[in-house]
């Protein structure tokens, strides 16, 4: 599962990226290039782990990930950007 501060409690489909995962419910998330590089949709990690299926170009602190290219492994929570 995946628990979005602020909003509500999503599950996550694969194979999507946690970004369509969350575009599937309706949340509103920021987003521009889709493939890692922009970071128009940087999010914080509050908890729990993602793996990136393509690797991130974009800068991010160690506590961000950037769902348009990252699936959760087992259960995490994040604040959008
Ligand atoms: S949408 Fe560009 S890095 Fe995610």
């Amino acid at each position: 599962m995946v628990t979005i501060k602020d909003h509500k409690t999503v599950q996550h489909s694969p194979p999507n990226s946690l970004l369509e995962s969350i575009e599937q419910h309706n949340i509103e998330v920021q987003f521009h290039c889709r493939e890692g590089y922009c970071g128009a949709c940087r999010s914080k990690l509050i908890c729990g782990e993602v793996e990136y299926t393509t690797d991130p170009l974009a800068f991010i602190d160690d506590d961000e990930i950037l769902p348009c290219c990252c699936v959760p492994i087992g259960d995490i929570e994040i604040a959008l950007g």
